[in-house]
């Protein structure tokens, strides 16, 4: 039996955010720029529309809703073309109109532009005829969390702010401490004591201060919002979580430009806060908004471990709502957030598109990544095996048409999540250094 529990009740109610602003809403205005018109008009309630300034702010004021960047979607529809982002840098920052800085960003830091993969031997395992993997493994700090990072370091940046942190599940973390590397930011990076040693490393390696905590990830997110509110310091998910989240969307927008601006048909995302998935079919939606594709509808699916489910229980019990699972107990730790921000806008946008939630268990997972790496050549780490076992399992269940383009993201390196594989693969042979020896070896091979 896995440690979690999803099944009592946890006082959780939609809508609530334990780490409220103190700030009042203000009417945000129009700043400066040509005849008074600037890409970015200011934040804005998802819940009850209230406008801020745009500040290091998170929650609305009134309702605790979460807080969205606002842009001025006609003026980047007349000056944003598919040749002007062709001429741009050849990793993310060619979508900084879509972003929200006021400066470039670290564009020399080769963030984002990665491969989108035709994945015509593990479709065929699957029966896909038209399956496509987004490697984001191959970034930086090899996580998609670069993204986000790119965004909010740069933000923290011009927020003037000294010190850069987060509560992470592992990957988040490093991408933090390479950024403050590069823009010369303090960085404190927290994760629960349980996660992977590489990912440890992956973030000490740069100079970072890194805090192990005794508790889950909640209990680490919790701490934080404690830390940032007496600090005052830049807390990626956490103060500058709407221009953090925003670095998803070019996640969408890759994809679109990749496949000649078009849109996919189905799209297959890890959940953790649920953030990535939420801010991806945001990317796709506001291409379509600004004329960049014809906004044909698409289908957007989810991805979970069994032991840390909180969206896909929710969602096969058709609930609105996502209870929290209070000890996540998976190999898949970088999806390990038993309550997730954004699972009531993933289970809104799951349901709204015509896609689903599912969960993978750990056995299907270390399975995942096998199946990925020995199909593809893609060695990615658990979070991917989650969404490869998920995509076999909505295309067993008949959820896709065999024609139909399906893209599944790969978010992290699987050389960050080694003892996942490990049983699964077993020990290496030994051989002694003769002729004989390795032809006695090679007849044991067959
Ligand atoms: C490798 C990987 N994939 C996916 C996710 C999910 O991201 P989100 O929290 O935005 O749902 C994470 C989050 O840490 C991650 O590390
Ligand atoms: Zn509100």
């Amino acid at each position: 039996m896995k440690d979690k529990d999803n099944g009592g009740d946890t006082g959780y109610q939609e809508g609530m955010n334990p780490m409220v602003s103190t700030l009042a809403p203000v009417v945000a205005g129009r700043p400066g720029g040509n005849d008074g018109r600037t890409r970015i008009n200011g934040l804005a309630c998802r819940e009850c529309g209230d406008t801020y300034e745009i500040a290091p702010i998170h929650v609305c004021s009134r309702c605790f809703g979460p807080l969205e960047v606002q842009y001025d979607y006609e003026l980047i529809r007349e000056t944003v073309s598919h040749e002007t982002i062709a001429r741009g840098p050849d990793n993310m920052w060619r979508y900084r109109d879509f972003l929200p800085l006021d400066g470039q960003g670290d564009t020399d830091w080769r963030v984002g532009w990665t491969p989108l993969v035709r994945a015509t031997r593990l479709g065929k395992v699957l029966g896909l005829n038209n399956l496509w993997l987004k490697n984001d493994a191959v970034n930086p700090t090899y996580s998609f969390k670069d993204r986000v990072v790119a965004v909010a370091s740069s933000k923290a940046k011009e927020f003037g702010f000294d010190t850069f942190a987060c509560a992470s599940t592992g990957n988040l973390a490093s991408a933090v401490a390479a950024a403050g590397v590069r823009l010369g930011l303090n960085t404190y990076v927290f994760l629960p004591q349980n996660t992977e040693r590489a990912k440890f490393l992956n973030a000490q390696v740069y100079g970072a201060n890194v805090v192990a905590i005794d508790g889950t990830y909640d209990d680490v997110n919790r701490l934080c919002s404690e830390i940032a509110d007496q600090r005052g310091w830049a807390f990626c998910n956490i103060n500058v979580r709407p221009y953090y989240s925003e670095g998803s969307k070019t996640l969408a927008f890759e994809v679109a430009e990749q496949l000649g601006w078009e849109v996919p048909d189905h799209l297959v995302i890890p959940i953790a806060s649920g953030s990535l998935l939420v801010k991806i079919t945001k990317g796709f939606n506001e291409l379509a908004k600004v004329g960049l594709t014809n906004g044909k509808s698409f289908k957007v699916s989810g991805a979970q471990a069994d032991g840390c489910n909180p969206v896909a229980h929710a969602f096969a019990r058709n609930w609105d709502a996502v209870k929290p699972v209070k000890s996540p107990n998976t190999i898949a730790k970088s999806l390990a957030i038993g309550n997730p921000a954004d699972g009531y806008y993933v289970l809104k946008t799951t349901r709204a598109t015509g896609g689903s939630v599912a969960e993978a268990t750990d056995h299907e997972i270390a399975d995942g990544m096998r199946l990925l790496a020995s199909t593809e050549g893609i060695f990615a780490e658990t979070a991917a095996g989650v969404t490869i076992a998920v995509l076999k399992k909505l295309a067993e269940q008949g959820k896709f048409g065999r024609d139909e383009r399906v893209v599944a993201y790969i978010t992290g390196n699987g050389l960050k999540t080694l003892d996942a594989v490990d049983a699964l693969l077993g020990e290496t042979p030994v051989v002694q250094p003769n002729l004989d020896a390795f032809e006695a070896y090679l007849s044991t091979r067959h």
